[in-house]
């Protein structure tokens, strides 16, 4: 997602914030920009598209002689890939430059207040709001007016500011998302990852959350945020440069897999507000016209379609509306019958899978409305779609979508919300409870992750196992395609995922004696049933590996092993159920010596049909 570097020093620094802008590429961005402090004014360089565009901009006399400034990469959210929208942000005079990972959730109230103090906005970003905010709190301090902007804002976010009259000062805060000071002899760094400065020095300190930094050429004070000076050790990183892309995980698929709660968080962002409702801003779809649907259709491929699978329950289930699914390549030779009260959905991770993209657009042809899901701004699904609903859950860079499955989930959990709303099918008090929950969510996910220790265990027991059979029901069940999808893709080892209930009509000849047989069994209103499946197959011998819910201890005398997830709602529950299954397929592979990240065969976005 978009990247920050900051540098404060005695050397030039339009160099070192390219090159450090330069090893945040592989975040992924769509446009990149600079501001340095040069000759006791603001000088901002900024670009659409990739760095070589932000470097033709760069080329010349602009930018030299600045040792103080910020570099940034933008991953398009809040406004389409534009110079304006790029960043660094100004203030209305210039005299104040910031750069902002994360999201401010309620920036358009800001940007309102900001607008009627009579403050000129030039982009459509939620990020410039805060360089409008220092403004209006400066008195001459740089560091109070950025604590008393951060009292006024919400959302998660890191950013950077700098001053004009302050030369050789960055301010910096940090809620949620990631920031790093990179400490020098004489100069100092402020990053949101650290191979961004890995080159210039490998001491580092860790800005905590609700935490700000003040740092100049010979000095780094952090503070919390009253003020007080806090203590931080300086640790100092041995990771490679390609290790410390990864953030220092051993490979991409992992690190996004511990990535999920923020993509969950970002994707969430703003659209389920404080005082209740659903708000789905870029949904240029109105109203009235969704009000008019009769049938939801869905279409995708591989582990979108699983997100799919999971929308069509609750759409179901709180929309009150007909739903109806197909993988995409499939679709398109049926004889669709769809109507301009259709509603199809289109969900694509990366917005160009061939297959998605033909059968959105012959949904259009047929009269459909047409809504595309993606994570990618600008893709061809947003342009070939009637309204777009973004995922907001950065690049993902290992072929096995993980973080961009989540956020999908989530997604269509906020669009049958929104349809439910529309359509009246549920009470607002029950929307606003849904939402509240459905915000509590990316927080159980990180306290999941952090103390997650028995996918591991389960792995190195059944690594070397030939088929694993995964068994689910209700939204159960497409977690289990999705972890047999995981598992096959990385590991190769061959997997069926069934419908708990049909197992007897035929997979249930697969088992053996010790063969392993995943079961999401969640509590929720098929539980018993499930547990009648797992002595199914514990009649034959088989061992069941189990995914249940926190607090229920019986099912451990039905299972060889169980994986707990925080208890949730049942319709939220496939955002944490298929978790522990990433991570069971993610450690078997790794077990097996497979390459995660590259498994053979596989293109992470497919262009052909
Ligand atoms: C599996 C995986 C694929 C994609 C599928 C669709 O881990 O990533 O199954 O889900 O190729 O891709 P998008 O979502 O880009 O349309």
């Amino acid at each position: 997602m978009c990247g920050i570097i900051a540098y404060t020093g005695q050397r030039q620094c339009k160099d070192l914030l390219y090159q450090g802008l330069r090893k945040l590429e592989y975040r992924g961005y769509d446009s990149a920009g600079l501001s340095v402090l040069s000759d006791g004014r603001i000088e901002l360089v900024r670009a659409v598209g990739n760095l070589d565009s932000l470097e033709q901009e760069l080329r010349g006399d602009g930018c030299t002689g600045a040792s103080l400034g910020l570099g940034h990469t933008r991953w398009a959210t809040h406004g389409r890939p534009s110079t304006e929208n790029a960043h660094p942000h100004l203030d209305c005079d210039g005299k104040i430059s910031i750069v902002l990972n994360g999201i401010i959730e309620n920036y358009q109230e800001l940007r309102a207040s900001l607008k009627a103090e009579g403050h000129e906005f030039t982009s459509e970003t939620d990020a410039e709001v805060v360089a409008h905010l220092v403004e209006k709190f400066y008195e001459g301090d740089l560091v109070a007016a950025v604590r008393k902007s951060i009292s006024e804002i919400s959302g998660h976010f890191a950013f950077c500011v700098i001053h004009k009259d302050h030369g050789g000062l960055i301010v910096g805060a940090r809620k949620e998302c990631p920031l790093l000071i990179g400490v020098g002899k004489g100069e100092n760094f402020i990053a949101s990852a650290i191979p961004a400065f890995l080159s210039e020095t490998r001491d580092v300190m860790v800005l905590g959350d609700d935490e700000m930094v003040v740092v100049t050429p010979d000095g780094v004070q952090i503070l919390d945020l009253e003020l007080q000076p806090l203590d931080r050790e300086v640790t100092r990183v041995s990771w490679d440069a390609e290790a410390a892309e990864k953030g220092g995980y051993e490979t991409f698929m992992r690190k996004e897999i511990y990535e999920q709660p923020g993509a969950l968080a970002d994707t969430l962002a703003g659209r389920l507000p404080d005082e209740g409702g659903v708000v789905l801003e870029e949904l240029t779809i109105s109203a009235e016209d969704l009000a008019k649907i009769d049938k939801v259709y869905l279409v995708a491929c591989g582990t979108s379609y699983h997100a799919g699978l999971v929308g069509r329950y609750v759409l179901e289930n709180w929309a009150r509306v007909a739903v109806e699914l197909d993988v995409a390549s499939e679709f398109r030779y049926r004889d669709p019958v769809l109507s301009p009260s259709t509603l199809v959905v289109g969900i694509s991770q990366s917005g160009e899978t061939a297959d998605t993209l033909v059968a959105m657009r012959q949904a259009r042809s047929l009269g459909a409305k047409v809504l595309a899901i993606t994570n990618i701004m600008g893709s061809q699904a947003t342009r070939d779609a009637d309204g777009v609903l973004y995922t907001r859950a950065g690049l993902e860079i290992g072929v096995a979508a993980t973080k961009t499955h989540v956020a999908q989930i989530a997604a269509i959990q906020l669009l049958a919300l929104y349809l439910a709303q529309i359509r009246n099918t549920l009470p607002a008090d029950e929307i606003d409870a849904i939402a509240r929950e459905l915000r509590s969510v990316p927080e159980l996910m990180r306290g999941y992750l952090d103390n997650e220790a028995t996918a591991h265990e389960i792995a190195k027991r059944y690594y070397q196992q030939p088929f694993f059979l995964y068994l689910g029901r209700g939204v159960g069940l497409p977690v289990c395609l999705e972890g047999a999808l995981k598992l096959k893709e990385i590991s190769y080892i061959p997997t069926e995922a069934y419908a708990a209930g049909e197992m007897k009509h035929g997979p249930i000849a697969l088992l053996d004696q010790g063969s392993p047989v995943v079961v999401v069994a969640n509590d929720g209103h098929v539980y018993e049933k499930v547990v009648s499946n797992i002595e199914e197959v514990r009649a034959r011998d088989a061992s069941v590996i189990a995914v249940a819910t926190e607090g229920n201890e019986g099912i451990r005398t039905l299972s060889e092993d169980v994986m707990y997830i925080p208890r949730t709602s049942e319709m939220l529950s496939p955002l944490l159920s298929v978790v522990p299954l990433q991570l069971l397929a993610y450690y078997i592979a790794q077990l097996k010596g497979c390459n995660v990240d590259q498994p053979r065969n596989l293109a992470k976005t497919v262009t052909v049909e």
